[in-house]
């Protein structure tokens, strides 16, 4: 105890000790236990980098942006030769067990008002299954089809672990076998105020925040979630956000074309629905791939068109990517000395004042430190992109109202499953917006593609009435 609490003198931060000696053991020992858990060279190096250094290591010279290449996707896979190939390839791999499932889900529901993880809120039309389940089911269906364990990595953070495991034991894995099912905990960073000191929750805790999701590089190192990975000749890694029901988690195409590209991140882009949407540019700079988030990119580069009159930057970055396991290891292994980047985030963080009385902030007064899994890119070999079909991958749920709400998640999903049924000649209702005007709903189980569903439709001997509460 008394070299740890040297340590922290010698780095500027002895205020931690302030009310040790009135806490009682077990206090005591929580919070000797926080502290051996920060890096305080790390922290210091962090500090001085984004809170006291004047100028902004991380600023982007915009005009050095170039739109990144992709893989368009073709009018029609099926007679794409190149496609074709790359499914073959990304089939026999997932048949021979080389792909893994993985959710970062360590944030919680709070801009959609919901206090809970994120992955228990109710998503489906018909059947508001939550989104843990249309993922579970996704995979099910994947591991049934290609006759194979998928195991699936669900990355939490110390606030929703126990609640995310309680909800999987709840619901009996959703079918699932609970051995494919690898939970483990993303890092904690500790907050600091504007002095850089470590924030004070309460006299016996320091204020510590989840790593951001590009944590889960080394949260999969540490926690051994990789070497079960291994264990199991697992070697391309699907990447996903918790809030997109509608992603496409195991798809051959985008698997065959990681392998073929040899690439040691793969990602997928959807076309911006219009130029100021809310998402990651892919673009190049000085040679390499990188993501600039919308609130980074000024919006003259946003809205840039070229002399057709298409947007320049084009390539929305859904947070959809294929990670090589070694190219995890690589970085987020403890010897690695190439690391993700952090980045600050200023918030509101609840503290103690001089005379220990907790208080709530009304305007952030700290910053968190944060890492982005889009970061790895620039130092990834042969990084390659496919493009998607948002109506199939892409329909976040993010905010209680308005744009990537419950209602525009419901609504895609009602019309991916109308134009499937339009595909086998099945006409559906709709408003003037394109959305059917009756709830329905396909489960992973029948169908997670068009191509599938309709050969299960078609494999039907009775064709169900389509008409509001419709459920397959
Ligand atoms: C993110 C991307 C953006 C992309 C968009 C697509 C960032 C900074 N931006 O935006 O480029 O276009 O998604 O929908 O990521 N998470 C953790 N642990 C954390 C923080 C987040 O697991 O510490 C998880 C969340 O549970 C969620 C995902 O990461 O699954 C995204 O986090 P969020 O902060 O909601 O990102 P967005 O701002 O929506």
């Amino acid at each position: 105890m008394q070299t740890l609490k040297q340590k922290f003198i010698d780095a500027g931060q002895a205020h931690v000790f302030k009310y040790f000696d009135s806490l009682t053991d077990e206090e005591k020992s929580a919070l000797l236990a926080q502290l051996e858990q920060v890096d305080l060279d790390e922290l210091k190096s962090l500090n001085d980098e984004l809170l006291f250094s004047k100028t902004e290591s991380t600023a982007i010279d915009f005009t050095k942006l170039q739109p990144a290449e992709y893989a368009p996707l073709p009018a029609d896979k099926i007679s794409d030769a190149k496609w074709q190939e790359a499914k073959k390839i990304g089939e026999d791999a997932i048949k021979a067990g080389r792909l893994g499932a993985f959710v970062v889900a360590g944030g919680q529901g709070t801009r959609l008002g919901f206090n809970a993880p994120k992955g228990l809120y109710k998503v489906t039309p018909v059947k508001q299954k939550s989104l843990f389940q249309v993922f579970a089911e996704k995979i099910l269906s994947a591991s049934k089809k290609y006759g194979v364990s998928i195991p699936w990595l669900v990355m939490t953070s110390h606030i929703n672990d126990a609640p995310t495991r309680a909800f999987f034991e709840e619901n009996n894995f959703f079918g699932l076998n609970k051995n494919d099912v690898i939970f483990f905990k993303q890092g904690l960073m500790p907050a600091v105020d504007y002095n850089g000191k470590i924030i004070m929750e309460s006299k016996s805790k320091i204020a510590m925040t989840p790593d951001g999701h590009g944590g889960c590089l080394r949260g999969m190192c540490r926690s051994g979630a990789i070497d079960e990975l291994k264990k199991r000749g697992v070697d391309c890694i699907s990447y996903f956000q918790v809030d997109n029901p509608l992603v496409n988690i195991i798809d051959p195409y985008f698997v065959g074309f990681h392998i073929l590209g040899k690439s040691e991140m793969s990602s997928k882009m959807i076309a911006k629905a219009y130029a100021l949407e809310k998402v990651g540019h892919f673009c190049t700079l000085d040679g390499k791939l990188t993501v600039v988030e919308y609130s980074d990119l000024p919006n003259e580069y946003q809205e840039m068109v070229d002399e057709n009159g298409k947007l320049k930057f084009i390539a929305g970055s859904v947070a959809i990517h294929i990670l090589d396991r070694n190219f995890v290891e690589k970085l987020g292994g403890g010897a690695s000395d190439t690391k993700l980047p952090f980045h600050r985030a200023d918030k509101k963080i609840p503290y103690i004042d001089e005379n220990g009385n907790a208080v709530k902030p009304e305007k952030p007064n700290g910053i968190k430190f944060e890492m982005f899994v889009f970061d790895a890119l620039p130092m990834a070999n042969s990084p390659i992109i496919i493009e998607g079909f948002r109506g199939d991958e892409f329909s976040p749920v993010k905010n209680a109202e308005g744009l990537d709400s419950p209602l525009t998640c419901k609504n895609h999903q009602k019309m991916q499953v109308a134009r499937w049924l339009d595909k086998v000649g099945v006409k559906v209702a709709v408003d003037e917006n394109g959305v059917p005007t009756d709830d329905i709903e396909v489960s992973p189980l029948f169908a997670s593609n068009e191509e599938d569903f309709a050969n299960a439709w078609n494999a039907l001997t009775e064709k169900p009435e389509v008409k509001n509460g419709f459920y397959l």
